[in-house]
Formats: structure tokens, sequence, C-alpha cells
């Protein structure tokens, strides 16, 4: 525990080191491989983070003993961007806020791992370790320019240039393989299991009731969807395509548009026409098969 700890002592600064360029090279390769388009609070963060993979670099390098002061003002700003941008993501806190109202939604959620991991997850837990080793660094005085006996130190030039490399080349393979990826998925549409749909999603047509559903679809579409499918249903250039009118609603029943839906399709997808993604439940895997059934209805209606 002891040798660790020591060695945390000297090295927190690697670390930071290691989590900057896996957490840019990992929002790249969500961006430019996988085809997730980021939101402006995304921007903020990578703003936040890109920068500091060059900083640490170079205050390793230099042995530049003020290095923690210039990472975790960075950092820590970073940190509360991603924490906000989670918060908007899981909870209520901030409903109503106005951020990110035009292009994709920040509440678009990309990636759902074990119901909690999100992209501004990842960019959170960076953000904190990054500040955490900085914090460490600044107590033991480090990165030191001298050695015990005070003589000037070399240029710690193979471990940080080893550090980068082996990150590059991790991603690089996730590039290549991402990119290269021919693998034929069967197209969602026709294959899928019908759901199991409760009584209430058969019985839409009657009166009052679907006047409910009409209200509650399109309320839940222009949260939810419209900032890639457009306020019209008809689409936005490079976010997503028409719904309304579409070919793909007249040539598929309820459930296989509701299927279709809680799946996504991505890039690799032979259903894919545009080239972009198309998240899991839109990115809202709160809504439930009626939600969504209702936003159909909406979308179907005249
Ligand atoms: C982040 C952007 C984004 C969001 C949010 C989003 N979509 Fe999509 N959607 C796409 C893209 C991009 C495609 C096209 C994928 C392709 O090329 O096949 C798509 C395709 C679809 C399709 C298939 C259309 C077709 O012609 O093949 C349906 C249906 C659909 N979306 C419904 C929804 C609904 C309902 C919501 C809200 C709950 C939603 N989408 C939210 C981006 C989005």
């Amino acid at each position: 525990m002891d040798r660790i700890a020591n060695w945390l002592n000297r090295n927190s600064l690697y670390v930071a080191l290691v989590a900057a360029w896996v957490a840019m090279c990992g929002s790249l390769y969500f961006s430019e491989v996988r085809g997730y388009v980021p939101c402006v609070l995304c921007w903020y963060q990578r703003i936040l983070m890109y920068p500091l993979t060059l900083l640490i670099s170079i205050g390793l390098l230099r042995r530049d003993g003020n290095l923690p002061h210039y990472v975790l003002p960075f950092s820590l700003i970073g940190l509360g961007v991603s924490t906000y941008h989670y918060l908007l993501e899981k909870t209520d806190l901030f409903a109503g806020s106005a951020a990110c109202q035009q292009g994709v939604s920040c509440t678009t959620q990309w990636i759902n791992w074990f119901g909690f991991v999100t992209i501004p997850f990842l960019a959170l837990t960076a953000f904190l370790v990054i500040s955490i080793m900085s914090v460490i660094a600044l107590v033991n005085r480090e990165p030191a320019a001298q050695d015990e006996e005070g003589d000037p130190l070399r240029m710690p030039w193979l471990p940080v240039s080893g550090l980068v490399v082996i990150v590059l080349a991790v991603f690089a393979g996730l590039f290549v393989s991402g990119t290269q990826n021919t693998q034929v998925v069967p197209a969602p549409a026709n294959l899928f299991p019908i759901l199991s749909l409760t009584p209430a999603a058969g019985t839409m047509q009657a009166g009052a009731d679907s006047t409910n559903v009409m209200v509650h679809g399109e309320q839940l579409y222009l949260q939810s969807c419209a900032a890639c499918h457009g306020l019209d249903g008809l689409g936005v250039v490079n976010l997503g395509n028409q719904l309304r009118n579409s070919d793909f609603f007249a040539d598929n029943s309820d459930e296989q548009v509701l299927a279709m839906i809680r799946a996504g399709r991505e890039l690799n997808d032979p259903a894919n026409t545009s080239g972009l993604v198309m998240p899991p439940s839109g990115g809202r895997p709160d809504l439930s098969d009626d939600d969504i059934l209702a936003i159909i209805h909406y979308l179907r209606a005249p």
C-alpha cells in the first residue's frame, strides 16, 4: 500500500496525462467513428479537456513545478460542466433550463452502460481523476526539477512519449476496426419480435383518449425528437431524417416503428441511409412503450 502511495505521490501527473489523452481520444472515437453528434455542453467539455493533453505533456517534460496550477482551473471548471451535464441527463433538477435548445439536445444519452455510465459521466470521471492527481502533485511539489542532491533532472521524454504513444496505439486500433466494420446486421424493421403492448396502446382511437394521446405525443416529440427530426417532423440536415409522411412510417406497423426507435440505428446498420446515428430510444431510455406509441400516433396524424 505504502509503495503505491509513494509511487502516486511522485507520479500522479502521469496518471492525469493518461486520463486526459484517453478522454480526448475517447470523445473523438464517439464522434468520428460511432457518429454520435456532440451537443453544446459536450463542446464546452472538449474545450477544457483537449488543451490538457498538451499542457500536461509539456509541463511534465519541462518539469514545471507550477503545472498543477495551470491544470486545476481547466479540470475543476470541466468537472463543474460535466457534473451539470450529467445531472441534466439523469435528474429533473434543471428541468426547463435554457441549455441546448438548438442542435442535438444535451439530454440525448448516446450510451447508457450499466444504466448510469453516459458520455458526460465518462468526462466527469476524467476531470475528477485529473483534479485529484493535480492536488496530489501540488501537495508533493511535483514535478520536481531537481533530484534529492539538488542536481537538475533531465526531460522525461521516454515516460511521457511512451504513455502517449500507448494510448494513441490503442485508439488507433479502435478507429481502424470501427471504420472497417462491414459486419452485416439484419434490418431491424422486419426481424424484431413484436413487443408486448399494453391494451391502452390498442385502444387509442376512442374520442377524448385519442386527443390526450395526441397532445402527449406532441409534447414528447418536441422534447425528445424535434432537435434532430425538426419541429415539423420533416427532418434537419445532418441531424435526422424526415418522419412525417415518410416511407418508413407508411411501410411499417406501429410495433415495427416502436421496435426500431427502441433499438436506434447504428452507422453499420444496412438500413442506415443518412450516415448518421439514431440513438436507442432517441436518447431517452426513460420513455415507456406507451410514450413512444403516442409519439408515433402524433407523427402519423395528418
Ligand atoms: C440525436 C439525433 C436524433 C434524435 C434525438 C432522434 N433521432 Fe430518430 N433518427 C436520427 C437519425 C440520424 C436517423 C436516420 C438514421 C438512418 O440513416 O437510417 C433517425 C431515424 C429515425 C427513424 C427511422 C426513419 C427512417 O426513415 O428510417 C425513426 C422512426 C425515428 N428516427 C424516430 C425518432 C423518435 C420517435 C425520436 C424521439 C423519441 C427520435 N427519432 C430521436 C436521429 C435522431
